[in-house]
């Protein structure tokens, strides 16, 4: 059974993991508006493996005797941008928000003797690790590129090959 404590904790994480799925549907469409549509599926898929980790938590905390709750704000999500260059800056500030409130929900875990939470919650420090990592590879491949009106349509093909690694479990 998970205490009440442990509980309050994993709601804030469901929040900001669907916070995060809608971050990414707000990029969609900047990516949409702009005709970039492999990038634009890019953060289609991202925005649904942010749901997905909302619904791990979600059920992990129902499953062990909890009550699991989405609230109805989950705050403004930023939707306009200059560059694809800052888009993804952006991605890369909003995943490492993610990566220090899971490391801090970790570290409070194991403060608070929760340590099958603890255990639970490895898979997404991992993910977070792989997410930045990820993330800062296209920056490095965009700031190669450059990002003049002309490179973008090449950009926009590279993705279709990370987006088919994305839906081959590669992420
Ligand atoms: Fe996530």
């Amino acid at each position: 059974m998970l205490s009440k404590a442990v509980q309050t904790k994993l709601n804030e994480q469901i929040q900001k993991e669907a916070h995060a799925s809608n971050a990414y549907l707000a990029l969609a469409t900047w990516a949409e508006n702009k005709g970039l549509p492999n990038i634009a599926e890019y953060f289609y898929l991202a925005s649904d493996d942010e749901r997905s980790h909302m619904l791990q938590l979600y059920k992990y905390v129902n499953a062990n005797g909890g009550s699991a709750q989405l609230k109805d704000s989950l705050g403004k999500v930023k939707d306009s941008f200059k560059t694809v260059l800052d888009v993804f800056k952006h991605v890369f500030d909003l995943e490492h928000g993610v990566t220090l409130s899971v490391n801090e929900l970790a570290t409070w875990c194991l403060q608070n003797n929760e340590h099958a939470t603890f255990f639970f919650l490895q898979a997404f420090v991992q993910e977070q690790q792989d997410a930045e990592r990820n993330v800062q590879e296209i920056i490095t491949v965009i700031e190669r590129m450059g990002f003049e009106d002309r490179n973008l349509f090449y950009l926009d093909k590279q993705f279709k090959k990370i987006n088919q690694q994305t839906a081959a479990g590669g992420a």
